[in-house]
């Protein structure tokens, strides 16, 4: 039995239209865990910029993400859905945890590798530091659980890395640790172009990924161009194993249908991996469809989605800056 509350937090990069891995890592399992749980949500606009971005498509992307947090599901009336630079806590925290965390560990982050590239000396100081910000937002809020896609495991750990470490340097048990959450058949939705690169905003063919707000005849062609195979389906998941596209559809189905991956495969084995795409795209047509409708119905009305997301802001602060008040009292600020 652990002395703290169970809180669920998590968050979403305002860097361009969601995809479907977001939907079906993230945002598909937030709806789900609010039934259960306490949740914030949050739209991470300070992570935005350890890239470069442009600031008038940063203002209108915010307000997406949020659009399509509630379009999904995210109930905001019960829960707690705002941007993440309108609360102080996060970067005053953020803070602090740089001088808790080490650079030894954010040197062995894969993301921060992968984005860096050969670049490394010319990146953004923010990109190096950005798991510990993300350790910050989870904390300020002493959430115990973060439900994200398999990308994030690492920066995961590291936050529950920052929270003993914080804890033991100051001899407190204030922090949890915070459990990742990373569940469903598709924790990692691959490109459809190529099984072995995840589906990302950033991949620069379109038809790598499926928006969104993508129409309904358009996520029908891109599942019908995606990369497959001329064998007919088999029965088992170790037949796949050296045909990532392949197994990247089958678990797309079973996530979008809340099925196993093996009842995919009893209902499609020996089939052609024609009839699997015609269902799987009628699936995400009914699944995307009310969604796309719903994002530019509230995008239509920006002035209420400010409204919802200035009665977050006060709903977040009003947790973290308790949760501040008390790191800076430990830490000897106060
Ligand atoms: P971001 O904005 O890249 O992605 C948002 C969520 O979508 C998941 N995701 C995927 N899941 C499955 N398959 C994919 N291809 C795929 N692509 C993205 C991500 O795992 C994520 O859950 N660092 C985070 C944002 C963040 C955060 C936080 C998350 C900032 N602070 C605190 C949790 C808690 C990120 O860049 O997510």
């Amino acid at each position: 039995m652990t002395k703290f509350q169970e809180r669920i937090f998590s968050g979403v990069q305002p860097t361009g239209t969601l995809h479907l891995g977001n939907y079906l890592g993230a945002i598909k399992n937030f709806v789900e865990l609010q039934e259960k749980y306490n949740c914030i949500y949050c739209v991470v606009d300070q992570h935005a910029i350890t890239v470069d971005q442009n600031p008038q498509e940063l203002r209108s992307n915010i307000l997406e993400v949020l659009a399509s947090f509630i379009a999904a599901g995210v109930d905001y009336q019960k829960q707690i859905i705002f941007q993440q630079s309108s609360v102080p806590a996060h970067s005053q925290l953020a803070w602090v945890f740089n001088c808790v965390s080490r650079i030894g560990w954010l040197n062995r982050m894969t993301q921060f590798k992968d984005k860096a590239g050969k670049n490394k000396e010319n990146v953004s100081v923010g990109l190096m530091v950005y798991p510990n910000l993300m350790a910050a937002d989870i904390l300020a809020y002493l959430a115990t659980h973060v439900p994200v896609g398999d990308d994030q495991k690492q920066h995961l750990e590291l936050s529950r890395d920052i929270a003993q470490k914080f804890n033991n340097d100051f001899g407190v048990d204030f922090f949890p640790q915070p459990e990742p959450l990373i569940y469903g058949s598709a924790t990692r939705v691959m490109s459809l172009r190529d099984g072995n690169k995840k589906m990302s905003k950033s991949d620069p063919s379109d038809f790598s990924r499926i928006l969104l707000t993508d129409d309904d005849e358009t996520i029908s062609a891109k599942i019908r161009k995606a990369k497959s195979d001329s064998e007919l389906i088999p029965n088992t998941k170790d037949a796949l194993q050296n045909k990532p596209e392949c197994l990247n559809l089958i678990n797309i189905l079973a996530a979008t249908t809340n099925q196993s991956v093996e009842q995919v495969l009893g209902n499609y084995a020996g089939k052609e991996y024609s009839s699997l795409k015609k269902d799987l795209a009628d699936c995400l047509v009914q699944v995307i469809s009310p969604i796309r409708k719903e994002i530019n119905n509230l995008l239509d009305n920006r002035d209420e989605l400010n409204v919802i997301l200035a009665e977050g802001t006060e709903k977040a602060a009003a947790i973290a800056n308790p949760v501040i008040e008390e790191v800076y009292r430990i830490v000897g600020f106060k």
